[in-house]
């Protein structure tokens, strides 16, 4: 099933407590989500994040007790852990401007304003705002993602409750140079979630949008 009305998906969508467990996302819906995901935009484009995607009994029970053992990590069909990039400097950006200039066909260096403007504003964070700035790049993909999944009719539920740190060393994201931010176990609403059938609540948009 599809949604063709976004607005019908997104009263369709919570966040799911209990996946049912024999349901498994196929995989063509799995990659036209995943594109969402790659297709979101970032700042300077440069797409600092990492989208790990895990399948299989083995990272649920791996991964129980850094996820406080919630439901919807241990029912879903697939998890994908979101991760920024902890290695974004200089050499970073060198590689992906060339890597723009030859997606757009432009000649090496083209983009050199463009590198240098990026360097420039990275020099001025301290390693905590460079942080936290990567990571609000992670909270737009998931928004993406969440909303690919309502349209094919995937639930999901986004978390940012878990052992972030923990969750790095299991997965062996510090290698990697990634550090985890947000997790969005994906898969199939159970009958036994009574949060399916709970009204939604959100404020009156006229109390939420202020017109000027
Ligand atoms: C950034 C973020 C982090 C969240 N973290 C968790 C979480 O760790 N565990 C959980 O069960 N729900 C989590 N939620 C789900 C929210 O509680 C839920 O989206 C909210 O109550 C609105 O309900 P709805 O999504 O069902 O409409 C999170 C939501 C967001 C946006």
């Amino acid at each position: 099933m599809e949604y063709n009305s976004l607005l019908e998906a997104l009263e369709w969508r919570y966040a799911t407590n209990i996946f049912d467990e024999t349901q498994i996302i196929e995989e063509e819906v799995l990659q036209d989500i995943l594109k969402a995901g790659n297709l979101t935009a970032t700042a300077f484009g440069a797409q600092a994040y990492q989208l790990i995607l895990l399948e299989g009994k083995q990272w649920k029970e791996r991964l129980e007790s850094a996820t406080f053992n919630q439901k919807n990590v241990q029912t879903c069909s697939h998890l994908l852990v979101l991760a920024h990039r902890t290695d974004l400097d200089s050499a970073y950006i060198k590689e992906h401007a060339a890597y723009m200039e030859q997606v757009r066909g432009l000649e090496e260096g083209a983009l050199a304003g463009y590198e240098r403007g990026f360097v420039n504003f990275l020099k001025a964070l301290d390693e905590d705002k460079k942080n936290h700035w990567l990571a609000k790049q992670v909270y737009i993909v998931i928004g993406n993602l969440m909303t690919a999944c309502a349209l094919h009719a995937v639930d999901a539920c986004p978390m940012e409750g878990f052992n972030a740190k923990l969750v790095d060393e299991i997965l062996g994201l510090e290698e990697k140079n990634l550090n985890s931010v947000l997790m969005l176990p994906m898969g199939y609403r159970s009958e036994d979630d009574k949060y399916a059938r709970t009204e939604k609540v959100r404020k009156p948009l006229d109390e939420m949008v202020i017109r000027m």
